[in-house]
């Protein structure tokens, strides 16, 4: 279904359209319009068509002002609902019940799986029996350290059955990392695994998680998953096998799910922000899945005979989002891989597009530009005519990436999505409806209905401008502007935190953290975080967070983190160290700093230029002068203006030579 491309923009095939759940730019428009004139009706609509105990007495009640009154928004109140219910028993009585939910492939191609729909209710109900034998009740929490295996949307369907609430934690995170997310969520059950796999090695997880554990007290069962028949450690009386839990006796094959209430959390996901220690984002039951459900079905435009392939990791909110609830809920296939593009070969991908016949892509752009790098010929020797729609998300895609995944995957047929969103705003915000938007490359296009953005003038030049809307073709801050069912309620544990990150900024909005501006013609182009938050290869990596790993090493007395440009990665980690009295800059120690950093927070995190600094630029209040660091990792130096008059000159001259003898 060709596309067809005409001053710059790019049109879907009439065919595409016709067929599409959202046809045309029309009735975009109509639709937009509704849900802005009657939020209410709209949510309510998309609300009924999924299974509800009781349904909703009151569709929203909010208020985002922070001088009127607490902070909060509230979906589908009175309602009575459970998503593992709507992801999985709802199917049951249907044709979809044979259907495959989940195609699983290990990263060994001899590894695979099917779990049909029915398969998939065993499994959860087996699993949620073997949780509430451990004494895991309706709103307590559950840790998952595991990586991209079917055990993981399982373990986290079985909690939402009974009304546990799960939080899935990175598998590439270090044990520190792991440790304080245990702690915090103060769960008392860890699923793990004994190894994962990726790019043919194995990763010790099982050791991580005991290495953490020693540091969480209320973690009394750990049930581990093997995927190796190779010995791991063990503590007995709190490590059990995931397979020997399952195939208890006792464990019977039905578990009724708990009746949530709409507002009822359903996980936590920690994610960085702007300062020290990652958020704990709360989503809830009734919105979370209202909100995943319609973004699926629209933005990837799901059929009945759809396999679609979201390629993110379950421990990001995209894999949540988008390869476990929005497809499961949808009816959907999801197609699970274990592994990463290049390995054993960068056609991976194609490989199992051709092979599964895979109708949809949704995957990040520096995968895209690292499959890119490996040449034209990887993908032109796969039969890839299954495809008819491909996604992006996590960062901007630079149009050169774009381009090269329109040709050379998507054969000049397939439309792109590319979708912005957040950890926070639980679905995707921003994105085309694929049947009626003509795409921009690099442009993520059109508000989805329900979602009122603003690019808000951060009132630089005129503090009276501060917050009002900016003229076209200029960056400003993105917000939006009212509640929509997927934004995260609070941080766990820390309600202030919540207000006070995204709703202090503008008031009565929605800070999002991300520069922002709209062409003459409505197109969103996203332009990266405006705050300290480094996204490295569309992971959210805080500067402080890094800061506060480095300091904690002996030889250091001050760190200064700063996003860099990184033609694979989007951005890389670039960080300035200073060393107390006593320890010599050298590369021994370049490596032995890494290492720390990768140790605490874990591999994503370890920097990819260190620079050491006699100094660091300072305010006459002592705070690090972040916008000169910036501006010197991201090789702008001419940018930085007159330092001439400031207290610090040298110390920036030094920084500025000592980074050009790097
Ligand atoms: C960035 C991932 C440009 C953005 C779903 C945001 C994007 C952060 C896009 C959230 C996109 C995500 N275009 N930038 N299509 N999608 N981002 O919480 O900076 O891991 O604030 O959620 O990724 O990252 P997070």
């Amino acid at each position: 279904m060709p596309i067809t491309e005409k001053d710059g923009k790019f049109y879907p095939d009439p065919s595409f359209s016709a067929r599409a759940h959202v046809k045309s730019v029309e009735e975009y428009r109509e639709i937009y319009r509704r849900s802005l004139e009657d939020p209410e009706g709209f949510w309510s609509e998309v609300a009924r068509e999924l299974f509800w105990y009781k349904p909703p007495e009151k569709i929203l009640d909010y208020n985002f002002d922070t001088g009127a009154g607490e902070v909060f928004h509230r979906w589908f109140d009175g309602g009575r609902t459970n998503v593992c219910y709507n992801a999985i028993d709802r199917h049951l009585g249907t044709a979809t019940r044979n259907r495959a939910a989940i195609i699983w492939q290990g990263e060994p191609d001899g590894d695979s799986k099917v779990l049909t729909y029915q398969m998939l209710h065993r499994e959860v109900c087996r699993f949620a029996n073997v949780l509430k034998k451990k004494g895991v009740r309706r709103g307590d929490r559950v840790s998952l350290f595991l990586p991209m295996i079917w055990h993981l949307p399982v373990a986290m369907l079985a909690c939402a059955r009974i009304g546990a609430i799960h939080s899935v934690v990175f598998g590439g995170f270090s044990a520190e990392a792991l440790a304080s997310r245990v702690k915090e969520t103060e769960s008392r059950v860890l699923v793990t695994i004994d190894h994962s796999i990726r790019n043919g090695r194995r990763f010790e997880l099982k050791s991580i998680a005991d290495e953490a554990l020693a540091q969480c007290p209320l973690v009394r069962h750990v049930i581990v998953v093997k995927r190796t028949k190779d010995p791991c450690p063990w503590t007995n009386g709190r490590d059990t096998l995931w397979d020997d839990e399952m195939n208890a006796p006792d464990i019977g094959n039905d578990c009724p799910c708990e009746e949530m209430e709409a507002e009822d959390p359903l996980f936590i996901l920690y994610t960085s922000g702007s300062t020290g220690k990652p958020k704990g984002q709360v989503h809830t039951t009734g919105g979370y899945m209202v909100y995943t459900y319609l973004t699926t079905k629209w933005i990837f435009d799901l059929q009945p005979e759809t396999l679609y392939w979201c390629n993110a990791d379950i421990g990001w909110v995209t894999g949540h989002s988008y390869i476990v609830y929005g497809p499961l809920v949808n009816g959907t296939t999801s197609f699970l891989y274990e592994g990463t593009p290049l390995y054993p070969r960068p056609d991976r991908p194609w490989e199992l597009v051709e092979r599964y016949r895979i109708n949809v892509v949704y995957t990040a752009p520096t995968a895209i530009r690292a499959l890119m790098r490996q040449g034209d010929d990887w993908p032109a020797k796969w039969d890839l005519s299954s495809l008819r729609l491909l996604g992006t998300v996590g960062e901007p895609i630079n149009p050169e990436a774009w381009m090269w995944y329109y040709r050379n995957v998507g054969r000049l047929s397939c439309p792109i999505v590319d979708t912005w969103w957040q950890t926070e705003t639980g679905g995707i915000c921003i994105s085309p409806l694929p049947g009626a938007w003509p795409t921009k490359p690099g442009s993520a296009t059109f508000p989805f209905p329900g979602i009122v953005p603003r690019v808000a003038d951060p009132g630089i030049d005129d503090p009276a401008r501060r917050g009002l809307p900016m003229p076209a073709n200029a960056t400003g801050h993105l917000c939006i502007e009212r509640p929509w069912p997927g934004l995260s309620r609070t941080i766990f544990g820390d309600h202030d935190r919540w207000v006070s990150t995204y709703f202090s900024q503008y008031p009565g909005m929605y800070f999002t953290g991300d520069g922002c501006f709209v062409d003459g013609e409505g197109y969103h182009f996203l332009q990266g975080r405006v705050d300290d938050v480094i996204n490295v290869s569309g992971h959210r990596v805080s500067t402080a967070e890094v800061e506060s790993a480095l300091v904690l090493h002996e030889a250091v007395a001050e760190a200064a983190a700063a996003g860099m440009p990184h033609d694979l990665k989007g951005q890389g980690i670039y960080v300035f160290v200073t060393l107390k009295i006593g320890y010599e800059p050298s590369e021994a120690l370049k490596k032995q700093l890494s290492d720390h950093v990768r140790k605490e927070i874990g591999a994503i995190a370890s920097p990819d230029k260190l620079q050491f600094a006699p100094g660091l630029p300072k305010t006459s209040s002592g705070k690090i002068m972040r916008r000169i660091l910036r501006k010197i990792a991201e090789n702008k130096v001419d940018e930085l203006g007159d330092v001439s008059t400031l207290e610090d000159a040298e110390v920036i001259k030094t920084l500025v030579s000592g980074k050009e003898k790097m």
